[in-house]
């Protein structure tokens, strides 16, 4: 049966923990679905892993519709989940008319970044009859203003923050919400207090669900520097490895060697 985001929303409430990965296009998508991944996220960390930008400040509207597309060939089970990108829900109408061209390249819900800053684009959002999932924490948007990754939560101002910000967006009517390099006790007593699902990136253990950067997961990108996942694979090395394989396979053939037609 096909995944909505009332069926991730209802995995909190029978207690059964939500595995969310990115995809930004169709084999990804299609690989992670068949694998049984309930949530994927066309995530604006696309800029970082896909288009080599340095932060996901200038992924715009068009880069977020294209990878949407992509990714919605696939045509998963999963919940199709698509970044609203930096700048593109400053207002009611600026938030709404954006969600509605993620869904029109085949997102089925938006996600975007702040708690209470946000709570009348949400609502607008949600108004709209698009599900919306949250994301609080370290916000990768600001990373210019904020000069870095920064852990979110380790002192009680932080921490006050990140409570008002998961209840406003509860009650603006989001289904579901990222924590992002949020301190696990904070983290923690965020996942106990909303009725949401938690989802945590960084956060520690005890979300109601983890998402990661599938090319984190899997080892694709050693240039970058990780600190909160360990990759389960080394396929930059195993890719690096195929090709210098494939390559001396030419350099060892006699030129002279006669090959049969097919
Ligand atoms: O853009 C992204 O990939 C994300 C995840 C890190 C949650 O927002």
């Amino acid at each position: 049966m096909k995944i909505t985001a009332e069926t991730i929303r209802a995995m909190k409430a029978r207690g059964e923990r939500i595995a969310a990965l990115t995809a930004y296009d169709f084999p990804m998508a299609r690989l992670l679905d068949e694998a049984g991944i309930p949530l994927i996220l066309v995530g604006d960390s696309l800029g970082m892993v896909v288009l080599g930008y340095p932060d996901t400040t200038q992924v715009t509207m068009a880069d977020m519709e294209h990878h949407t597309r992509a990714a919605a060939r696939a045509k998963p089970r999963a919940l199709l989940v698509a970044d609203l990108p930096y700048q593109s829900y400053q207002s009611a109408e600026s938030a709404i008319a954006n969600a509605k061209r993620l869904m029109a390249a085949g997102a089925e819900a938006v996600k975007a970044e702040g708690g209470r800053i946000i709570a009348n684009q949400v609502r607008a959002i949600i108004r709209s009859g698009i599900p919306f999932c949250g994301h609080i924490g370290m916000l990768p948007q600001n990373v210019r203003e904020e000069g870095g990754y920064h852990l979110k939560g380790k002192k009680e101002p932080e921490r006050q923050a990140l409570l008002a910000d998961a209840d406003a967006l509860v009650e603006a009517g989001a289904f579901a919400v990222v924590l992002e390099l949020v301190t696990p006790p904070v983290a923690k007593e965020v996942t106990r207090r909303i009725p949401i699902p938690t989802i945590g990136i960084g956060a520690g253990p005890d979300c109601d669900g983890q998402i990661l950067v599938t090319p984190d997961l899997l080892g694709m990108l050693p240039w970058f520097d990780l600190k909160h996942v360990k990759p389960r694979l080394n396929a930059a090395e195993q890719m690096r490895a195929v090709v210098r394989e494939w390559k001396k396979s030419f350099a060892l053939r006699n030129p002279d060697e006669k090959v049969d037609a097919p």
